[in-house]
């Protein structure tokens, strides 16, 4: 979703007649967009100030969510003149040029979600072959570990003609494949696009979105990403076995594997519950794969505990995965929590566990191997001639070709190598 929102604001800022650069020592306006779930990114962003501020710079802007997580306790930081929230963007160049024009040397605006930023997408918004399209955000789920609901507010859904009228527009200058972003994109329930006559317009949910979406001239591929695992009904897998252009791919997190821990924070659902439904969602679609987050270290996490995460991990066999540290956040409820885990733990159980997934996603690399898919390309490979690209499954595909560019190509390749992050192949 940051990355979605940064190509936004460097739109909008095209539009308003700045340049973008690459060149950190030449740029008079530094724009930084934060994340703020875990202490790390928070921390990354202020060292990063400090590295590419120049004699040059003329305006620093710090955007995203941790700004709207710190107020104006952002500016002990005192090189920054903008802290803008995330749902400010769309005012970026208006306080841009209040800076500039010596008005002021400092604004905040940490304002809660205002519908109208997803509406200031930039004339200049070209599409690459894969593009994200925000549906919904923010969160009512409180997981007691997580700021999110504190930054990006409580839930919104975007009524569906924005959603569709964004989707078309993305394919009509050259997407295939689109993303459909959102903290919770399975609570979706927008704004229906019709009038029944006599009726109220009511709200479609993401079922029928979806349908919507699949139906545009010119869509290949499907994906959405995040899900909370309560949102993952009967009716969403009979989507997927559906629509043809979804992707057999889900991303759904379920954090930890001990029931004792999902509970403190607030997951509710247990372990088997997840388990059970990963297995109706395989029988439903067979060739459904799964990815996840984790988090290790939770307040009272014991080795028990952490062995019920092995286990489900063990048992679900992730295609990929993330997992983290826990990293207490100011204001949430399990950073007040007793039982905190000293560092070394936390340390030595995100090496196991990453030990396993990795275990997981070479098994699935090497199950491929012989298998013919449809790959998308999007990069050159490191060697000459080489070729990346992804397949259904996000598995990155290397092929050698003479061809003169497959970027944005759909093509068959046979699967012949397996390693560790990625499966060369041959064109077919
Ligand atoms: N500490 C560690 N990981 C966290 N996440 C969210 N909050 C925290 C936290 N306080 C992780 C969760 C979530 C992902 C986006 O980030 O695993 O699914
Ligand atoms: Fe955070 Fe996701 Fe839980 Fe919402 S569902 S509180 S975004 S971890």
């Amino acid at each position: 979703m940051n990355m979605y929102d940064s190509n936004i604001i460097s739109n909008i800022m095209k539009d308003a007649g700045f340049d973008r650069t690459y060149d950190s020592s030449s740029a008079e306006i530094i724009i930084f967009y934060t994340c703020n779930v875990r202490e790390k990114a928070a921390q990354r962003v202020f060292s990063n100030i400090g590295l590419l501020r120049s004699e040059n710079t003329k305006v620093v802007a710090v955007g995203g969510c941790v700004p709207q997580a710190e107020k104006d306790e952002i500016f002990r930081y005192k090189h920054i003149n903008i802290a803008f929230g995330p749902h400010a963007y769309h005012m970026l160049p208006t306080y841009v040029s209040r800076i500039l024009s010596g008005e002021t040397d400092r604004i905040l605006d940490v304002t809660p979600l205002q519908p109208q930023k997803f509406n200031c997408c930039g004339s200049e918004r070209t599409a690459s072959h894969s593009e994200f399209v925000t549906i919904q955000e923010g969160c009512d789920n409180y997981c007691t570990y997580c700021i999110v609901p504190y930054t990006r507010g409580k839930e919104y859904s975007r009524p569906v003609a924005d959603v569709i009228s964004e989707v078309k527009m993305l394919l009509a200058r050259g997407a295939q494949e689109i993303t459909l972003l959102g903290q919770n994109v399975n609570s979706y329930n927008g704004e229906a696009p019709y009038i029944n006559i006599g009726k109220p317009k009511g709200t479609w949910n993401f079922g029928r979105l979806l349908h919507e979406v699949a139906s545009l001239d010119g869509l290949r591929r499907l994906r959405y990403t995040t899900s909370h695992p309560k949102d993952i009904t009967a009716d969403l897998m009979k989507q997927h076995a559906q629509i043809e252009a979804m992707v057999p791919f889900v991303h759904i997190p379920v954090q930890s594997g001990s029931d004792k821990i999902l509970k403190l924070m607030n997951r509710r659902h247990t372990a088997q519950e997840y388990i059970d439904k990963l297995k109706a969602f395989r029988d439903i679609c067979p060739d459904i794969q799964f990815s996840s987050d984790f988090i290790v270290g939770f307040p009272t996490e014991t080795e028990d505990d952490f062995e019920g995460t092995l286990n489900l991990v063990r048992e679900v066999r992730y295609i990929c995965a993330y997992s983290f540290k826990y990293s207490p956040r100011n204001g949430t409820p399990a950073a007040t929590m007793d039982g905190q885990v000293p560092d070394d733990i936390k340390i030595r159980r995100l090496s196991v566990l990453q030990n396993e997934l990795m275990k997981s996603q070479r098994a699935h690399n090497e199950a491929i191997v012989g298998k013919t898919m449809e790959v998308l390309f999007d990069k050159v490979g490191r060697k000459g001639g080489q070729y990346v690209g992804k397949n259904v499954y996000m598995q990155s595909v290397v092929v050698a070709s003479n061809e003169t560019d497959l970027i944005g190509k759909f093509k068959m390749v046979l699967i012949e190598q397996a390693f560790q992050n990625s499966v060369f192949g041959s064109l077919i």
